[in-house]
């Protein structure tokens, strides 16, 4: 440990922290545009630039280790001019179009602007533009606004371990791009919007929606990635006054995705309101499905079940309930109330599984025994047959950061994907040889412990 002095304040800090994680830490903000505390150190945009007593230059406070004694000052004049200076440097190419720019009111660059920008540039020279990029139906570019901080890129050679997006060209030339066109493949590419600080990239589905002064926020759980990532629903009155989702962002929390979600979780929601959707209950008529309202549906369904009920040949008990698993709580709470009130106790929610040969053994919620966290501190991590990043992106990602910390992880499969992990041994083997394959390394694991045990 080390102690440093910032503002003033003396605190205590790890040898090889950042003064910026620092300053994090005792709550003292310092601005930023490409430090990013979930990706490596890329010191390129240089807002972060502070005063350190003895050093005749400002230095990025994200790429500037603390020492012991070191006064650090992030509001100095020096600090502030080194600031301003910088941020005139991102204007003199910015299109600063914020009336029309879908990230006007949530933007790093404006909030910052506010704060360190002057009312007049010094740089009369044409502004620079860049063509825009066709990445995909789910994120949209406007390229002049880049401010080339880098974190979409390193978001996908860091954290999805799927490379798409890069830097070409030099100076003035610098942009952001696939350089070869082609759509972004990667199962959780909708995060590099999250990351942007400026609005070069943004989400397609919901381009021109809204101001953010407009949503409702509303906590939720993301339904698709078998997870349970936490997100935030954003929502807006239609012109008919009814609340329709907008935008779907993710909630941190460390314990469970961290701040990334899947990009089925992220654009989904388009789903809810699409004109296919079935919102009208239907009652068969003579033949023919009429459209009813709810009211007369539910009294229908309770005429019939009523009637079941009620006939001795029959009784409540022979009315089996099935549930999807993912309702709310709530729901499955009422339904099962439901279901008991006229009888039966025949509920059940697992509406894929086909096989309940061993449905005893089996636990009664299918949980990890182990926290998500406790994953990337595994020794050993063994993988069957799944294909992780499809079947699970956000966990894909621990995975990943897992095998490039400490973990050792195998693979066993009856399919070839794509994997974004680092895998220390792979095994393709039929369908029909899995399972003995399996029980073959699961045997021999059992003797190795009995053995180790004994000695
Ligand atoms: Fe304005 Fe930010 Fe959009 Fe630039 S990226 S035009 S500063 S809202
Ligand atoms: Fe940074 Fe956005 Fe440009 Fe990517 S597109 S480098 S995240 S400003
Ligand atoms: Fe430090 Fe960009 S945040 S250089």
């Amino acid at each position: 440990m080390v102690k440093i002095h910032l503002d003033g304040q003396t605190l205590e800090a790890d040898h090889n922290a950042m003064i910026i994680e620092v300053a994090d830490d005792a709550g003292v903000y310092i601005p930023r545009f490409c430090y990013h505390k979930k990706l490596s150190i890329a010191a390129n945009c240089r807002m972060c630039l502070v005063e350190v007593e003895g050093v005749g230059k400002p230095l990025p406070a994200c790429a500037t280790p603390v020492s012991d004694g070191m006064k650090v000052l992030t509001q100095s004049q020096k600090t502030l001019h080194a600031q301003r200076t910088v941020m005139e440097f991102l204007l003199a190419n910015h299109p600063l179009d914020c009336p029309v720019c879908d990230q006007g009111g949530q933007c790093e660059l404006q909030d910052l602007a506010m704060g360190y920008g002057a009312d007049r540039s010094q740089f009369e020279e044409t502004k620079r533009s860049v063509s825009d990029k066709n990445i995909g139906p789910l994120v949209y570019t406007e390229m002049t606004r880049c401010i080339h901080c880098t974190r979409c890129v390193r978001f996908g050679q860091e954290v999805a371990g799927f490379r798409e997006l890069g830097l070409t060209g030099r100076g003035g030339r610098t942009e952001v791009g696939t350089f070869v066109e082609k759509l972004m493949a990667s199962e959780v590419a909708g995060n590099v919007i999250d990351l942007c600080p400026v609005g070069a990239l943004n989400a397609k589905p919901s381009a021109k929606q809204g101001r953010p002064w407009h949503f409702t926020q509303h906590e939720g759980i993301a339904p698709h990635d078998a997870l349970g990532a936490n997100i935030y629903y954003h929502t807006m009155k239609d012109l008919k006054g009814s609340h329709r989702v907008v935008q779907v962002v993710p909630r941190l929390n460390e314990e469970v995705n961290e701040q990334w979600i899947s990009d089925r979780d992220r654009f989904a929601y388009s789903g809810l309101n699409h004109a296919d959707r079935l919102t009208q209950p239907m009652i068969k008529k003579k033949d023919r499905w009429v459209e009813v309202s709810w009211e007369e549906a539910l009294s229908q369904a309770m005429i019939c079940l009523d009637a079941i009920v009620k006939d001795k040949a029959h009784g409540g008990e022979t009315i089996g309930g099935l549930i999807a698993p993912s309702s709310t709580e709530e729901s499955l709470f009422l339904f099962q109330k439901l279901l008991r009130g006229i009888g039966s106790n025949h509920i059940d929610s697992r509406l894929k599984q086909q096989d309940f040969t061993h449905q005893s053994a089996e636990p009664i919620v299918p949980l990890l025994s182990k926290s998500l966290e406790h994953l990337e501190a595994l020794e050993t991590l063994w993988l069957v047959d799944m294909n992780l990043h499809r079947e699970c992106p956000v966990l894909g990602i621990r995975v990943r950061q897992a095998s490039l910390d400490q973990t050792t992880v195998l693979l066993t499969k009856t399919r070839s994907f794509k994997h974004r992990y680092e895998r220390a041994q792979e095994v393709l083997v039929s369908d029909e040889s899995l399972l003995s394959h399996v029980s073959e390394v699961l045997s021999a694991c059992l003797s190795e412990t009995k053995t180790t045990h004994l000695k």
